[in-house]
C-alpha cells in the first residue's frame, strides 16, 4: 500500500515537473527559430528544471513565466505559436527588435496578459480577432509594423468589456476607422491609429 502511494506521489511529481517544464520547453521552442545576433538568449538553457533562471524571464511564486522581457534585443525571426501555452504570462515585450511574420492566433490564449508590446518590428498580417479574448489586457502596443487588413471589432470592445486602456496601432497598413466611443464612463482609453489609414476609409 505504501509503495503504491509512493509511486502514485512520484508520478504526480513527474506531472509536475513536466508541466513545468513545458513553458521552458515553450521558449525555447522559440528561441530556436530566432536569429539572436547579440546573444541575449544565451541563457535559455533547456536541461534547466524550468525557464526561471534565464536572463529576460520573469515567474512567480509557482515558477510560472509571467514576463518575458525582450525589448530592442537585436531579435529576428518570427513569434511563436507556442508562446500561447504560457497560461501566467502577463507582460510580453518584445519592442524594437526585427520581428517577421503574423502574429500567432494562439497569443489569444493568453488570459493574463495585461500588456502586449509588439511596436517597432517588421510585424505582418492581420491582427488576429483572437486577442479580442484578452479580458486583462490593458496596453496593446502594435504601432510601427506592417500589419494590414481591419482592426478586429472583438479587440475595440475590449475597452467596455475588458480592461484595454491604450491601443497603438499607427503607423501600419491597417484600414477603417476606430470609433473612440468612451460614453460608459470608462477612464482614460487612448486609441491611436495613423490619421492616413483613417482617410483611407
Ligand atoms: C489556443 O488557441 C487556438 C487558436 O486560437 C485554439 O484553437 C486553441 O483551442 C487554444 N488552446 C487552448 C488550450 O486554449
Ligand atoms: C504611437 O505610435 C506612434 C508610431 O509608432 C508613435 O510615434 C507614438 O509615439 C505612439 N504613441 C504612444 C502613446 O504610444
Ligand atoms: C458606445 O458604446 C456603448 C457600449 O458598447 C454603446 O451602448 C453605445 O451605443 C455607444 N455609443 C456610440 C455613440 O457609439
Ligand atoms: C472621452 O473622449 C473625449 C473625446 O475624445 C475626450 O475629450 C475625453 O477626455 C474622454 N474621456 C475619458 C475619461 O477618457
Amino acid at each position: 500500500m505504501a509503495s503504491r502511494a509512493l509511486i502514485y506521489l512520484l508520478l504526480v511529481a513527474a506531472i509536475a515537473t513536466v508541466n513545468c517544464n513545458s513553458e521552458g520547453d515553450a521558449l525555447y521552442a522559440w528561441k530556436t527559430k530566432l536569429v539572436d545576433k547579440n546573444m541575449v538568449l544565451q541563457s535559455w538553457d533547456p536541461t534547466l528544471v524550468n525557464p526561471c533562471t534565464w536572463f529576460h524571464i520573469t515567474c512567480n511564486s509557482d515558477d510560472s513565466v509571467v514576463r518575458v522581457d525582450l525589448g530592442n534585443a537585436g531579435l529576428s525571426g518570427p513569434l511563436s505559436r507556442y508562446l500561447g501555452i504560457l497560461t501566467n504570462l502577463q507582460y510580453l515585450e518584445v519592442y524594437g527588435n526585427k520581428i517577421s511574420g503574423s502574429i500567432p492566433h494562439e497569443i489569444g490564449n493568453l488570459t493574463s496578459l495585461i500588456s502586449l508590446d509588439l511596436y517597432g518590428n517588421r510585424l505582418s498580417g492581420s491582427i488576429p480577432a483572437s486577442l479580442g479574448n484578452l479580458l486583462s489586457l490593458k496596453y496593446l502596443r502594435l504601432n510601427g509594423n506592417k500589419f494590414s487588413g481591419k482592426i478586429p471589432t472583438g479587440i475595440i470592445e475590449l475597452i467596455f468589456h475588458g480592461n484595454l486602456q491604450l491601443m497603438n496601432v499607427s503607423d501600419n497598413l491597417l484600414r477603417g476607422t476606430v470609433r473612440h466611443n468612451n460614453s460608459t464612463g470608462f477612464a482614460v482609453t487612448n486609441i491611436i491609429q495613423d490619421p492616413r489609414a483613417m482617410k483611407m476609409n
